[in-house]
């Protein structure tokens, strides 16, 4: 494993535990729960900074760009199907960051709009979780040479630190151990499928 594909696998294994914890809250709320607009507020913008920002930025303004340089195609294949999905991924943020930004307590359809969303965005991170982990890291891997996974390595860092700035990027990771520590993930609920992919 090269040191800049484990950087975004770690990540991963954070993204994962925060989308178990949108789950938790998500059934949470089809039992009954009415959340606070803030709690909603706070897993978009996880969604959004940390998630898109940090973790997709990585990927979309570095590893995918060397990969199309190596021969893999932007448009389609598995960058295609990457792409496609931070799309959609973005669509279902979005909504949960509008639910947060609204006044008052969350209507009948606000929170059918929150159970939508959110049952929509955990399932989806996941999937494409694991068709990174299993298939378009390994072919990064295979097809990128060893000093460009290692100039890789150190672009990540820059990119941390001056893309998104080493405090933000701290107060992300402690805002998502926040939401995962109020909204415990269900083990139970995550696919078999991903669970051997946490070491
Ligand atoms: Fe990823």
């Amino acid at each position: 494993m090269r040191a800049a594909i484990d950087i975004l696998m770690k990540e991963h294994r954070f993204i994962e535990e925060v989308a178990g914890a949108l789950d938790t809250l998500v059934l949470s709320v089809r039992d009954g729960l009415v959340p606070d607009r803030q709690v909603l507020a706070r897993f978009g913008a996880f969604l959004r900074d940390y998630v898109d920002r940090a973790h997709h930025g990585k990927e979309e303004d570095r590893l995918f760009v060397r990969m199309t340089e190596h021969g893999f195609p932007a448009e389609y294949g598995p960058i295609g199907v990457m792409l496609a999905d931070h799309v959609e991924g973005r669509s279902h943020t979005r909504a949960i960051i509008d639910l947060g930004a609204g006044d008052g307590p969350l209507s009948e359809g606000d929170l059918s709009r929150l159970v939508s969303a959110g049952s929509a965005y955990v399932p989806l991170i996941r999937s494409h979780i694991g068709k990174e982990d299993n298939i378009l890291y390994p072919m990064a891997m295979r097809v990128l040479p060893v000093p460009v996974l290692d100039q890789l390595e150190k672009e990540f860092f820059e990119f941390d630190r001056l893309q998104i700035g080493t405090a933000k990027l701290e107060e992300y990771v402690a805002a998502g151990k926040d939401l995962v520590a109020r909204f415990p993930p269900d083990p139970a609920r995550v696919h078999p499928v991903f669970m051997g992919c946490h070491s």
